[in-house]
Parts: structure tokens; sequence; C-alpha cells
């Protein structure tokens, strides 16, 4: 299960070989803007389906997901963002 905030986006992704299916259990959620999802609706993304999941304003969201796909694919799954992710920090060196 996933808890999202309200107000809360998660950016824009997409799943390599993975298929995902969302359950929604509280709160309400649009995916790419098309529609809003309530406790029993039920969101599939194929594979390589660009989404981006917004959250109502006013409480947070509960979704089950799951994925299905290859089990090399679940092992090594590595989300594609549309947004390159921050870069860390380069660690503090050691003074002398
Ligand atoms: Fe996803």
């Amino acid at each position: 299960v996933v808890l999202f905030a309200p107000g809360c986006t998660y950016p824009a992704h997409a799943h390599k070989g993975i298929t995902e299916s969302y359950v929604c259990l509280s709160g309400a959620v649009s995916e790419n803007h098309q529609g809003v999802y309530v406790p029993g609706s039920m969101i599939f993304n194929p594979p390589e389906h660009l989404h981006r999941i917004t959250v109502g304003d006013r409480e947070p969201a509960l979704l089950a997901y799951a994925w299905m796909g290859d089990p090399a694919d679940l092992h090594q799954q590595k989300m594609v963002f549309t947004r390159a992710r921050p870069r860390p920090p380069a660690p503090a060196r050691a003074r002398k």
C-alpha cells in the first residue's frame, strides 16, 4: 500500500516491462488529470505508460497497488521519471 499526503503529486513516470494496478482505498486521486478516482476505483497502467498521480487537497489517499511482470523486470525495476532527480550533495572531504 502507499499513502499520499493531501495535495501530493507523484511525478510523471513509467515502469519498464511492468503492469501496474492501483485500487483506491480512501481519499481521492487523479491520474494524468483524467477523472477523479474514489474508494473502490481501479487504475490500470500498462507497461511504459507515462502516468502522474495527484491527490485531492482535503484528505490523504491510501492506495493498494500491484506490479506484474517478468521476475527479472520486477527485480531490476527502474522507474523512468520525466524530470531528473536532484543529485545528492557530494560528500564532504576530510580535512587533514
Ligand atoms: Fe506507477
